[in-house]
């Protein structure tokens, strides 16, 4: 893609999604990815242990750590204590946005249509994340709205797999995508590390072989 993400996002091309429910797994799925070669992690904040995995996971010092799932503004403020250098939502909420960018972390609201698109570009917002994006109609979509926000990247997420994931990065308007596939919540339960060691090298592979 010729758009960078913001920040600490620029030149991660796999946001890997993950939602941990047992804080004292977080250092180990870091280790694991890491291993594979993966740059970046999200953790969502869908469970209680969120905060604490988040802070667990960015004390090892390895990936960029991220928060996923923040829906206010008061959330920013509690990732960001907890040692989140990303902030990820699901929406377009320009309070999120703005509170992030106050305290300097790279931000990437989620838009599903040209509305959402156009109000991100207003907002001074060089990247979206496109959500759920192989609902909304994959690539055709995020092609169909790079069309006339041509000064917009896309990170799709929601459905993105081995099968799709290099056709979505070869578009010029897609300069990562992001899921769960690395760290499924099966794999998560059953702490399979070296399962998600292995996704996230074949993920890895895939991203060489887009470089080319
Ligand atoms: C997200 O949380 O960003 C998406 O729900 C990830 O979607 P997936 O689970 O389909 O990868």
């Amino acid at each position: 893609s010729v758009i960078a993400l913001p920040g600490v996002l620029d030149g991660q091309l796999i946001i890997p999604v993950v939602t941990i429910h047992d804080a004292s797994t977080a250092p180990h799925v870091v280790a694991a990815l890491a291993a594979g070669g993966i740059g970046c992690v999200e953790i969502t904040l869908r469970t209680s242990s969120a905060l604490e995995a988040i802070a667990a996971a960015a004390a090892t010092e390895t990936l960029h750590v991220g928060a996923g799932t923040v829906l206010t503004a008061e959330d920013v403020d509690r990732v960001a204590e907890a040692g989140a250098r990303f902030v990820i939502s699901p929406g377009l909420d320009e309070r999120v946005v703005s509170r992030a960018t106050d305290l300097g972390l790279a931000v990437l609201p989620g838009a599903a249509t040209a509305t959402e698109a156009q109000r991100a570009l207003t907002g001074g917002l060089g990247a979206v994340k496109f959500f759920p994006a192989d609902q909304l109609g994959g690539l055709n979509a995020v092609a169909a709205l790079a069309q006339p926000f041509p000064t917009l990247a896309f990170v799709p997420s929601g459905g993105v797999s081995p099968l799709n994931a290099a056709r979505y990065l070869r578009h010029p308007a897609v300069p990562a995508v992001s899921g769960s596939w690395l760290a499924p919540s099966d794999v998560l339960a059953a702490r399979d590390y070296r399962k998600i060691e292995k996704l996230s090298r074949e993920a890895a592979r895939l991203v060489k072989e887009v470089q080319g």
